[in-house]
C-alpha cells in the first residue's frame, strides 16, 4: 500500500486589503478596530475583485501547488474542491477549476468532485485523497479550498457579525503516491446535523413550493433572512472549541501519540480566541502554531492549504516535521489529521 505524501502546496489571496477601519469607512459599518480585533483578532481581510469566482482563486492556487509538486495537468488524477462559496448552485466549482486550468486542453478529463463541508471541507478533503491514493486508485490527488466571500456578506451594519469575520481566499495542496516512510498517517472526521441551523445560508428553500417566494407578477423575492448567512455565534464558538480538541486526541489516539508530539499545528482560522481555548486546554505552546487570521480574516476551506503553503514558503514547514490539521465548521461538521512532511 503506498503512502500519501502532500507533494505540493499553493496559497492565493486577493490583493485587494480591506482593514477593520475599512469596514467602517467604505461600507459604513457601525463597528471598530478594538472589537473585531479582540473578539477575533482578526486585522484586515483580502476581498476578491468583481468577476472572479472561487474556481479562479482555486485555479491560481492549485497552479502554484502543482508546480512545487513538479506535476503538469497530465499528471492529476481526480480533482476535489472544497467551498462554501461556490461559483454556481451547480455545477460544482471542480468542473469550472477544471476548465480554468486547461485539464481538457491537454486532453485529460480528469474527475472532479466538489466538498460542500464549509470549514471542514478540506480536511475532509485531505482525508478523501489520501484514501484514494493510499488505495492505489489514483496517484496524484489535486485537493482545492477556495471561497470568494466578499460577493455575498452582507456589509451593513445588520450582518456586522458575520461579515467581520470572512475573507476570500484559496489554498490547493497534491496528494501522491510516495514509497516513502512520510505523508498523511490518519485523520478523524465528524458531523453533527442538529446544529445544521446555526450557521446557514439558505438562498432558497428546495422543501418550499416556489422555492424562492415570488411576487403577484411571478417575479422571484429573495427574502433578507435568506440572502444573508445565519449565525448563531455563541454556538458556534463553545462547539468549536469542544470538538476542535477532541478530534486533534482522537487522531493522536489513532497513533498512540500526544499533543505534545506534533511539531506544527495548523488550526482552522474563525476566530483566534477559539484557538487560544484549544491550545490552552491542549497545552500547546505558540511557537508551534501557525496563523493567518490576522490578514485575511475567516477564508473557510481555505484556510488550512494556505496556511500549509504559507508555512512552507517560510520555512517553518520543513521535511521531517510532524503536522497537524484542525477544524470545524458550519453543519456542525469537524475534522483532522495528521501528516508526517
Ligand atoms: N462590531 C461591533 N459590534 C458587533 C459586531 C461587530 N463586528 N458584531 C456583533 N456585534 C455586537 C452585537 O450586535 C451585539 O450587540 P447587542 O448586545 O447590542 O445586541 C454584541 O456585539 C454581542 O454580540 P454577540 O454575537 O453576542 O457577540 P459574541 O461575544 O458572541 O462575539 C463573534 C461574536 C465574534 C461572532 C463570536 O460569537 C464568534 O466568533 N463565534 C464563532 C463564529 C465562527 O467561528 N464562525 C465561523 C464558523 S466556521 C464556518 O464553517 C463558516
Amino acid at each position: 500500500m503506498p503512502n500519501a505524501f502532500i507533494s505540493g502546496t499553493g496559497g492565493y489571496v486577493p490583493d485587494t486589503v480591506v482593514t477593520n477601519d475599512d469596514l467602517i469607512s467604505r461600507f459604513g459599518i457601525d463597528t471598530s478596530d478594538e472589537w473585531i480585533r479582540k473578539r477575533t483578532g482578526i486585522e484586515a481581510r483580502r476581498f476578491a475583485e468583481e468577476g472572479l469566482a472561487s474556481s479562479d482563486l482555486g485555479a491560481r492556487a492549485a497552479k502554484k501547488a502543482l508546480a512545487r509538486a513538479g506535476k503538469a495537468l497530465a499528471d492529476i488524477d481526480m480533482i476535489l474542491f472544497a467551498t462554501l462559496s461556490p461559483d454556481m448552485v451547480f455545477p460544482g466549482s471542480g468542473v469550472y477549476l477544471q476548465r480554468a486550468m486547461g485539464f481538457a486542453e491537454e486532453g485529460n478529463l480528469v474527475p472532479c468532485m466538489d466538498i460542500r463541508n464549509q470549514c471542514s471541507g478540506f480536511v475532509y478533503g485531505l482525508g478523501t485523497a489520501a484514501s484514494m491514493v493510499q488505495a492505489g486508485v489514483y496517484k496524484n490527488v489535486l485537493v482545492v479550498g477556495a471561497e470568494v466571500h466578499s460577493a455575498a456578506l452582507d456589509l451593513t451594519t445588520e450582518g456586522r457579525n458575520v461579515a467581520s469575520l470572512f475573507g476570500d481566499g484559496a489554498g490547493a495542496v497534491v496528494v501522491s503516491a510516495t514509497d516513502e516512510d512520510r505523508g498523511v498517517r490518519t485523520w478523524s472526521l465528524g458531523a453533527d446535523g442538529r446544529y445544521a441551523d446555526a450557521l446557514r445560508q439558505r438562498v432558497w428553500d428546495i422543501s418550499r413550493r416556489p422555492f424562492i417566494p415570488q411576487d403577484a407578477d411571478g417575479r422571484g423575492i429573495v427574502e433578507r433572512e435568506m440572502m444573508w448567512a445565519q449565525m448563531d455565534g455563541k454556538v458556534v464558538f463553545k462547539h468549536a472549541v469542544e470538538k476542535m480538541s477532541l478530534v486533534l486526541l482522537q487522531s493522536c489516539w489513532k497513533l498512540g501519540i500526544a499533543p505534545q508530539d506534533i511539531d506544527l499545528f495548523c488550526f482552522h482560522q474563525a476566530n483566534l480566541r477559539i484557538n487560544e481555548f484549544v491550545q490552552q486546554a491542549m497545552g500547546i505552546p505558540d511557537d508551534k502554531v501557525v496563523s493567518n487570521i490576522q490578514r485575511y480574516g475567516n477564508t473557510t476551506a481555505a484556510t488550512i492549504p494556505l496556511l500549509l503553503a504559507e508555512a512552507e514558503e517560510k520555512g517553518r514547514l520543513v521535511r521531517g516535521m510532524k503536522v497537524a490539521c484542525v477544524a470545524f465548521g458550519s453543519g456542525f461538521t469537524w475534522g483532522s489529521a495528521i501528516i508526517d512532511w
